[in-house]
């Protein structure tokens, strides 16, 4: 039979995408608020303790199984594991559907934050204006919030509809370099802010005194979310390595990155925070308001160069989600295309255009239509948008999570795995037997403690 699955034309591709996939909303908006929740510095050093011991060895499992597979989730988890492992992928095919749908509207906010920040930048900004309340009545307005998922959902199935390395690889070849460079810009505005200074030693110097022991949990919640696991995707993204390219360091590079891109961002955000006073009290408990109500606000009234980096931040915001949903969108196809024979383009409109349906309902739970925002499953989290983060961060991706795991160290035999990973290729500081031990009792054991958590009733999302 000849071999007509799509590839990566190179290493690099690869890794550009899986980065792209990576780097997104969880980057830039929920790390750095997840840092200042529990209080910086001890925090982050739990954060990249749960990186190594969970992050990275799945990271390496699910690149691997993608690889040695050439499958999508569904057909990739049944020939490794057994035939009656397909729901695992149909599970992570399940939460991409769902993470997409919502993940999508805050993409879209990015794009109205751009257009303000254009207008502010052009027309002078109205600093007694209250962006608060301006966001609040934002979100509540369906029709735009229905217009910027279409505009985002559209440009997310024209790079997918166009296939693996002319559609997501070329795309991501120009973002993600676009996207350093932007990142890189504002880390000097920042760093030259008096408020840097206080920034770096609230998050890099560990007062253990201040991390409450659920911040262990909360770490390795948010390293399956940031690193795009326990859902499929890098074994997506891996299927379409060829042979000869080397897992063990593909994956490395791509977690490395990730958390190289979350600490920039958290530097920047703060150094600009901390050099308002009175600012730390004022960024409060919301999380969308770091990024929507109190970032504009100072871009204009304080950041050096703030009327050039206000609009480039969002733009750097929306590219990093843009090869997220990519990812997203690509992990729903494939399963129609690998499992239903379905051709590509075929494929992708269809989910593009049902997923877009759901984001629609996501963008009326903010107020604008009243039963599906104000609906009460989980207490304390009305609306869809809540229930679906909810379920898709608490639940789907550590339970996936779980079973990628503990199959990859349990079911597939050492002689399988180490004929994956070690080759010529294999960097030299990387150990099968390490790796093994982490895969078969670490990881699944730091993983169900989280699953243990949830149940408990510990809430990541
Ligand atoms: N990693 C993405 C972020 O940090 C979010 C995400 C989670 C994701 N799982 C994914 C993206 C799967 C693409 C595919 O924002």
């Amino acid at each position: 039979m000849v071999d007509q699955r799509e590839r990566w034309t190179s290493r690099l591709g690869f890794i550009l995408a899986a980065a792209g996939s990576a780097i997104g909303l969880g980057n830039l908006w929920k790390f750095p608020f997840i840092t200042w929740d529990n209080e910086g510095g001890a925090f982050v050093y739990v954060y990249l303790v749960a990186i190594a011991i969970v992050g990275m060895p799945i990271m390496i499992a699910e690149v691997l199984i993608g690889r040695r597979t050439q499958k999508s989730p569904v057909g990739a988890l049944r020939e490794s594991f057994g035939p009656r492992w397909s729901w695992v992928g149909g599970l992570g095919v399940m939460t991409g559907f769902v993470l997409l749908s919502y993940y999508l509207i805050i993409a879209g906010w990015t794009l109205r934050y751009f257009v303000r920040c254009m207008d502010w930048s052009l027309n002078g900004f109205d600093a007694s204006a209250d962006l608060g309340a301006g966001f609040g009545a934002f979100v509540a307005r369906g029709g735009i919030q229905i217009l910027l998922a279409v505009i985002f959902m559209t440009a997310t199935v024209w790079v997918v509809y166009r296939g693996i390395g002319r559609g997501i690889e070329r795309v991501a070849r120009v973002l993600m370099p676009t996207l350093l460079g932007i990142l890189l810009l504002l880390l000097v505005s920042a760093l030259s802010m008096e408020g840097a200074g206080e920034a770096l030693s609230f998050i890099f110097e560990p007062d253990f005194s201040r991390l409450e022991p659920a911040g262990w949990l909360e770490a390795l919640g948010h390293s399956f979310f940031t690193l795009s696991l326990g859902m499929g995707a890098m074994i997506t993204y891996g299927s379409y390595l060829k042979r000869r390219e080397s897992v063990v360091s593909a994956g490395a590079v791509v977690v490395v990155l990730d958390t190289v891109i979350a600490f920039i961002a958290t530097v920047i955000m703060f150094s600009v925070i901390f050099s308002v006073p009175g600012m730390t009290e004022q960024v409060g408990k919301s999380t969308v308001g770091m990024l929507f109500i109190t970032l504009p606000q100072l871009f204009y009234t304080v950041v050096p160069f703030g009327q050039v980096l206000a609009p480039l931040f969002y733009v750097l915001v929306a590219f990093a989600a843009l090869t997220s949903t990519i990812s997203l969108l690509e992990v729903v196809s494939s399963y129609l295309m690998d499992e239903k024979k379905m051709p590509r383009r075929q494929a992708v409109m269809i989910c593009g255009g049902v997923i877009l349906v759901v984001s629609a309902l996501c963008g009326l739970s903010f107020g604008a239509w009243a039963p599906i925002s104000t609906f009460v499953v989980i207490p304390g989290k009305p609306g869809l948008f809540s229930l679906l983060d909810h379920l898709v961060s608490n639940w789907f991706l550590p339970v996936g999570g779980f079973f990628i795991t503990f199959g990859t160290g349990w079911l597939m035999s050492r002689e399988e795995t180490f004929a994956e990973l070690i080759d010529e290729r294999t960097p030299g500081w990387f150990h099968y037997g390490i790796w093994r031990v982490f895969i078969r009792y670490v990881a699944p054991l730091a993983v169900a403690g989280i699953i243990v958590a949830v149940i408990a009733g510990k809430d990541f999302s």
